[in-house]
């Protein structure tokens, strides 16, 4: 299994470009289920999530083509930046089996947004139960309930959700849908579903995220007829059928502020480009808290840190609220910032693992709860860590880049799911880091 191997204490400096949006080319890429015709996604970042994705839908029968550009990552042509990101086209005229087998779903938990486009498309699906995974339960009730309230018979036997559709014609029926809370998947299947489903569904305590807002973009562009997605009210009128169409998918706001959060932590000073700012008000607005110098392009960011950050306190929540995907990055920061920050989660009950590791490496960080006491350290020292999700290693490839030494960090399969050509954009910020076989 590869490691990371991370020599720390070198400032990040430099430039690089940013990725498409992993959150936003997963949904994006189950709306291919919805039409016979073929759609296009530019911006496709090269993760194994997206090649998970990819090999289901090609077992249900979707014909995939892709081609990797020889652009580096984001665009930006360069020998230095190997990026394989690049253009998939899906053709889902084919699709003969609606399944979505365990074997699959069980790595990668929005293999569940397939659920929604299948019933719309096919009048039923067999998609397996996620099951829990590393950052808590993360049940799929809310997307249950709401093809059940569009007019879906469901059973859950053996793993799997059986999902049919009992309208006219095997169709799903429009509705009014009431989230018993905000989730993206949720808002996403359900708006998914809802563009075949027969009349108007309108969804309530919907999910503002932009990653939704791309969706619908995308779907409008196929002919879908919704309104209000970025709003907590969605409403999607149903029609018939929609065609194919060509959409860019937007840049990583989570691998921004990532970039970003490295290169506070280090002391850095780094130019993000083929990004923006636009989805990371709540993001850039505490790195500024810390001390951080930000200049706002059009398509591009740039990052002055201080000499050492100050402590800077947080509560996750849903947009456009603070992520709790950026949650460990900061986390990673205030452990060598001035002061105690105080960082409350409550969008995952488990979503506290990368502390302990940052304690393996001389941070000072107490748990109660849902909530972390963090006290900067004026240095951390390397250590073999290992990481336990995907945004969890991100938080200890920050750390990693900060510490006296040497830092290893285990099991960076995790790395891999969502971060395109991490080590190559961190060596071109002038980082010391190799992927050790
Ligand atoms: C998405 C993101 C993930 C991010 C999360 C929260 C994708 C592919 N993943 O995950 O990176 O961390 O949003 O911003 O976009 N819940 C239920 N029942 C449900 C659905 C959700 O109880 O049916 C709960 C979850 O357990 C969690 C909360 O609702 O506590 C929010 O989860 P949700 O927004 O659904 O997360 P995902 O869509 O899985």
């Amino acid at each position: 299994m590869d490691k990371l191997l991370i020599e720390g204490g070198t400032p990040l400096s430099g430039e690089v470009a940013i990725s498409g949006a992993k959150n936003a080319a997963l949904p994006l890429l189950c709306a291919a289920l919805l039409t016979r015709e073929p759609l296009t996604l530019t911006n496709l970042p090269a993760l194994n999530d997206i090649d998970t994705m990819l090999n289901l839908l090609a077992q249900m029968g979707v014909r995939v083509e892709r081609e990797t550009s020889k652009v580096g990552a984001g665009g930006t042509a360069s020998a230095d930046t190997p990026g394989k990101s690049g253009t998939a086209t899906l053709d889902a005229s084919g699709l003969d089996n609606p399944v979505a087998p365990y074997e699959l779903v069980k790595t990668m938990r929005a293999a569940v947004l397939v659920l929604g486009p299948l019933v719309a498309r096919c009048g039923e699906a067999r998609v397996s139960l996620p099951g829990g995974c590393a950052i808590g339960a993360r049940p799929v009730d809310q997307h249950i309930k709401g093809l059940t309230a569009m007019g879906a018979e469901v059973t859950v036997e053996h793993g799997y959700v059986h999902a049919k559709a009992t309208g006219l014609k095997g169709r799903l029926k429009g509705a009014r849908l009431f989230t018993d809370m905000v989730t993206v998947t949720g808002t996403e299947n359900l708006m998914m579903a809802a563009c075949l489903a027969d009349g108007e569904t309108v969804i309530e305590n919907a999910a503002r995220e932009p990653e939704v807002v791309d969706l619908a973009n995308c779907l409008v562009a196929m002919g879908a007829q919704i309104s209000g997605a970025g709003t907590d009210v969605i409403r999607i009128r149903g029609v018939d059928r929609l065609h194919g169409a060509t959409h860019r998918i937007m840049p990583d706001r989570i691998e921004t502020g990532t970039y970003l959060c490295a290169a506070a932590a280090t002391g850095g000073q780094i130019r993000l480009t083929h990004t923006s700012a636009s989805y990371l008000d709540a993001v850039i607005d505490k790195l500024m808290d810390a001390g951080c110098a930000i200049a706002i392009e059009h398509n591009a960011l740039t990052l002055k840190a201080p000499l050492r950050p100050t402590a800077v306190s947080i509560r996750t929540s849903p947009y456009p609220a603070f992520p709790t995907d950026m949650q460990a990055q900061f986390m990673a920061l205030n452990t060598v910032a001035e002061g105690t920050a105080v960082i409350r989660e409550t969008i995952f009950e488990n979503r506290f693992m990368h502390a302990v590791e940052l304690i393996r490496l001389g941070a000072d960080i107490k748990i109660d709860g849902n909530t972390a006491f963090v006290t900067g350290v004026p240095k951390l020292d390397g250590a073999t860590v290992m990481a336990t999700d995907l945004r969890a290693s991100a938080s200890l490839v920050i750390a990693g880049l900060v510490a006296r030494g040497e830092t290893l960090i285990e099991r960076i399969y995790h790395l891999d799911r969502g971060y395109e050509n991490l080590e190559q954009k961190l060596v071109a910020l002038g980082a010391k880091v190799r992927r050790v076989k």
